[in-house]
């Protein structure tokens, strides 16, 4: 049985990173996938070029007629996944406080997705498989100061239901002007995306019950600040130090390591310590940009 990886959005940045580094190492095929076909096959041939050969098919996370289609080639063809990497993912852009619609976009894209490629890609995946979601560092519990959210976050008998209220509860506040800058780290900057990676981060620990009888291990993970087109190229690492903690997490990893939100330098944080330091600042980029780099 030939083995199968795949990686969400990995035309460029941290995926293309993360596929590259796979090809280098993992015994099986890996799928190079992208939502616009001619930023996937452009992908490929850079692959090509250094002698990499990844397999490629079209996924739009957001898409379900996509995910569909991607769903069946994959059953059709090799008849399962053992590695799932969730990495597709839009930021912030410049601007730290956005409209409804861009918050919209953003939660959409980086949360809701989960749940389409939960339904029709997760049943695919083989008994001791795994799945990584790339979270952020805007994925720790310690983004948010709201005591009744982070409270609610943090049940033991947390439900999808509460995640995503969750989202939903921020989603409204924008909508109707109730946003209170101060339920986030950092003044509320960058708040839809704090929101729909905690999301992701707390989806995470839910996807993990759901899959282990599968004995299926699912984690989160920070990958950094990483020089990608995201970040608009200021960042510590570059995309191929930033796909080595999620290449060790879905091949090397001890099998216990199951539901934990792994650091970029493969530590395991508390995810519940809400008083943690682990939020992201965004002076580091105001810094960055004033400075010009
Ligand atoms: N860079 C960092 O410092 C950093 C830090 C923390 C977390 N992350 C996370 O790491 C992941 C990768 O980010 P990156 O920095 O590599 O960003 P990037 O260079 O902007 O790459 C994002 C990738 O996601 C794809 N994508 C966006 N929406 C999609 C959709 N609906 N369906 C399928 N693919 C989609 C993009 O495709 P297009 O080319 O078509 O837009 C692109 O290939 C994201 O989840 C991000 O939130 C990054």
């Amino acid at each position: 049985m030939v083995k199968v990886a795949v990686v969400t959005g990995s035309n460029k940045g941290i995926g293309f990173g993360i596929v590259k580094g796979l090809l280098k190492r993992f015994d099986g095929v890996v799928y190079l996938t992208s939502r616009d076909d001619g930023r996937g096959k452009a992908a490929v041939a850079k692959l090509n070029e250094l002698g990499l050969k990844p397999e490629y098919h079209q996924l739009d996370v957001t898409d379900r007629e996509s995910v569909i289609r991607f769903r069946d080639h994959i059953r059709e063809k090799y008849g399962g996944i053992d590695i799932l990497i969730n990495n597709a993912g839009v930021g912030n852009s410049k601007e730290f406080f956005l409209s409804y619609e861009e918050c919209k976009t953003i939660i959409d894209i980086n949360y809701f997705s989960i749940f389409v490629i939960q339904e029709l890609l997760f049943p695919l995946v083989r008994d001791n498989g795994r799945i990584l979601n790339i979270s952020s560092a805007c994925g720790h519990l310690s983004n948010i100061r709201n005591m009744y959210w982070i409270q609610r976050l943090s049940k033991k008998d947390l439900t999808v239901e509460d995640v995503n209220e969750f989202a939903n509860w921020f989603l409204e506040s924008v909508k109707n002007g109730t946003f209170e800058h101060d339920d986030f780290a950092d003044n509320g900057t960058a708040a839809a995306y704090r929101v729909s990676k905690v999301a992701l981060s707390a989806i995470t620990m839910l996807q993990q019950k759901e899959l282990e009888s599968k004995n299926i291990a699912v984690n989160s993970m920070h990958p950094g600040l990483v020089q990608t087109d995201m970040m608009l190229g200021l960042g510590f690492y570059d995309i191929d130090q930033a796909a080595e903690t999620p290449i060790y997490l879905v091949l090397d990893a001890p099998d216990s390591l199951k539901g934990a939100y792994v650091w970029y330098d493969r530590q395991v944080l508390d995810w519940y310590d809400y008083k943690a330091d682990y939020y992201f600042k965004v002076d580091y980029f105001k810094t960055c940009t004033q400075k010009g780099e």
